[in-house]
C-alpha cells in the first residue's frame, strides 16, 4: 500500500506563544498584548489590522526583537528570543531581521544612500549592489540619494526606509505602516513591490496597516482588537477587509 506524502507544513519564520506585554503598573498598566498566539510562515506576505491602540506596533516591536514581553515567548526561527541577551538580540536582529518604523528613525547625518545600507555596513556584509540599485529604482529614490533625511519629504524619508529594510533581504521584514504618508500610486509601486520580493525571493514580510488597499496586497491579514488576535483572513481583497474593519465599529 502506497500512501502520498503530506505536503510540508509551510516553515514558520517567527512565531509567538502567549504573547503578554503589560505597559506601567498597578493603576496605570494597560495589556497591549494579552496572550497572543501568532504564526508569521516564511515566504509569506501577512499583514496585520486593527484600531488605534490594539497593540499593532507592539506586537511587531516585540517579535522583532525591538521590546520585549512581560509573558510568554517569541520565537524567530527556532530562537526563542526572551531566552537572549541584550548582546544576542542585537545580533538577531542585525543579521536577520529588517524594520520598517512607524517613525522612519532614519539616521540625521546620513544620506539616503548611507541609510540604506547602513544595516549591510553593520553587519559587515557587502551589498548586492544589483539588488540595491532595484529597491532604490523601486522606492524612487534615484536623484535623492545624496540627501540627509532632513532634506527629504516625509513621503521620501518613508521611502529610504522601506528601502533600507529590504537592502539586506533580512529573513522577515516587520513594517509598521510603511506607505502611510505616501500618495497612493507610490504606495501601490512600493506594495507591489513588496509582493514581488515574496511571490519572487521568497521574502517574508509582516506589514501593519490603517489601508484596505495596502492589506490586499498581502495574503493574509491578521485583525487585532484590544492587545489579541480577533479574526483572520486568506488572499484578502480591499472590499472583504473593509467591510471586516467596519464591524470593529459595532
Ligand atoms: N511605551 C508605552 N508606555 C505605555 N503604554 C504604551 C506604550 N506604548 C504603547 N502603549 C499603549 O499600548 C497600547 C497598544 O499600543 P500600540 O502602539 O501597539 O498600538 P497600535 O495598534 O500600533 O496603534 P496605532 O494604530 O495608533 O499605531 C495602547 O493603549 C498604547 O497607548
Ligand atoms: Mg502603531
Amino acid at each position: 500500500m502506497s500512501i502520498s506524502p503530506a505536503p510540508a507544513p509551510p516553515t514558520v519564520a517567527a512565531r509567538t506563544e502567549r504573547a503578554t506585554k503589560v505597559y506601567g503598573s498597578g493603576d496605570t498598566a494597560v495589556t497591549a498584548l494579552d496572550e497572543v498566539d501568532v504564526a508569521f510562515d516564511a515566504g509569506r506576505f501577512t499583514a496585520i489590522m486593527g484600531p488605534s491602540g490594539s497593540g499593532k506596533s507592539t506586537l511587531m516591536h516585540c517579535v522583532a526583537g525591538l521590546d520585549s514581553l512581560t509573558g510568554g515567548r517569541v520565537l524567530v526561527g527556532d530562537v526563542d528570543l526572551t531566552t537572549l541577551s541584550d548582546k544576542e538580540l542585537t545580533t538577531l536582529r542585525r543579521d536577520r531581521i529588517g524594520f520598517v518604523f512607524q517613525a522612519f528613525n532614519l539616521i540625521p547625518t546620513l544620506n539616503a544612500r548611507e541609510n540604506i545600507t547602513l544595516p549591510l555596513a553593520l553587519a559587515d556584509r557587502k551589498p548586492d549592489q544589483s539588488w540595491v540599485d532595484e529597491v532604490v529604482a523601486t522606492v524612487g529614490l534615484g536623484d535623492r540619494l545624496d540627501h540627509r533625511p532632513a532634506e527629504l519629504s516625509g513621503g521620501q524619508q518613508q521611502r529610504v526606509a522601506v528601502a533600507r529594510a529590504l537592502a539586506s533581504r533580512p529573513e522577515i521584514v516587520f513594517a509598521d505602516e510603511p506607505t502611510g504618508n505616501l500618495d497612493s500610486s507610490t504606495s501601490a509601486e512600493i506594495l507591489h513591490f513588496m509582493r514581488g520580493a515574496v511571490d519572487e525571493l521568497g521574502q517574508t514580510i509582516v506589514m501593519v496597516t490603517h489601508d484596505p488597499q495596502s492589506a490586499s496586497y498581502a495574503q493574509r491579514v491578521l485583525f487585532l482588537a484590544d492587545g489579541a488576535i480577533v479574526d483572520e483572513m486568506a488572499d484578502p481583497t480591499a472590499e472583504r477587509v473593509l467591510d471586516r474593519m467596519k464591524r470593529f465599529g459595532d
